[in-house]
């Protein structure tokens, strides 16, 4: 009977999610703030303390979880181990709220609207228009990424997406990437975005469409679930996700609340 372990991690604090600025980013190739470059250290130290060593990284195609990923690995010195980078794990496509202020977003559409758009599982946010210097269809790297044969939307030509998007886009590059990985017995490393932190929680630990709605994710701190691969081949997870710093999670939860 093999074990393996998944670490998800949101990246550290990127200039957007800072309180002075206060935006949505979405798929906006946003910076980490020198505090999220902190965190993403400490995530590396917390890593080290409780023996986690990763055997593969995963990330989106966003500067926040690929720099994030490297600054853990480098507290890690596992700097070397193999990566994959993709649009499926990116954050949650925001729409027209890329690029907007939480507060004016959420004076424009009201408490329970904008707390839909923000958290609901079905709700999209309105639609961006191409023409906004925050759509990212033209990127090159959604061009080039959206030939990657698993079916599925174009990225080039996504506008909005509200949670139930991306666990479908997800789906599919977890069971061709992510499974084969862990089956093996491996720790994989999965840095991304406050909304596949949600997705993955939701999924792995069952979590209903209207408790998901809850649901905050903290920057920069590893939560880690422990697997028992079964005797057919497939995957069981073992008791619940934890947090690497319980107290540290639970101060940045609120945080995240608090942004709105
Ligand atoms: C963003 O895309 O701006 C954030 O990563 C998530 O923002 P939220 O916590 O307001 O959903």
């Amino acid at each position: 009977m093999r074990n393996a372990r998944l670490v998800v991690m949101r990246h550290g604090e990127s200039v957007w999610t800072d309180k002075t600025q206060n935006r949505f980013a979405g798929w906006v190739d946003v910076p980490l703030t020198e505090r999220g470059r902190e965190q993403a250290r400490h995530a590396g130290e917390l890593m080290a303390a409780e023996g986690i060593a990763p055997d593969a990284l995963f990330t989106s195609l966003l500067r926040r979880t690929i720099v994030s990923a490297d600054i853990a690995l480098d507290v890690l010195d596992r700097m070397w181990i193999p990566v994959i980078r993709t649009w499926r794990l990116n954050e949650r496509h925001y729409g027209a709220f890329q690029g907007q202020t939480r507060p004016a977003m959420r004076e424009r559409y009201g408490d329970e609207l904008f707390q839909a758009y923000r958290r609901s599982f079905d709700v999209r946010p309105p639609q961006i228009d191409p023409s906004s210097p925050y759509f990212t269809g033209g990127d090159p790297r959604y061009s080039a990424a959206a030939g990657d044969a698993l079916g599925g939307p174009d990225p080039s030509a996504i506008r909005s997406e509200c949670l139930k998007d991306v666990i479908a886009r997800l789906e599919p590059f977890w069971q061709a990437y992510v499974v084969p990985v862990l089956l093996q017995g491996s720790t994989v490393l999965v840095v991304t975005h406050g909304s596949v932190v949600r997705s993955l929680i939701k999924v792995i630990e069952g979590v209903s469409d209207d408790q998901i709605v809850h649901v905050n994710v903290p920057t920069g701190i590893p939560r880690v679930y422990d697997f028992r691969v079964d005797a057919f081949g497939g995957l069981q997870v073992r008791g619940e996700g934890r947090y690497l710093d319980p107290e540290a999670a639970e101060a940045g939860m609120a945080e995240v609340r608090s942004l709105a």
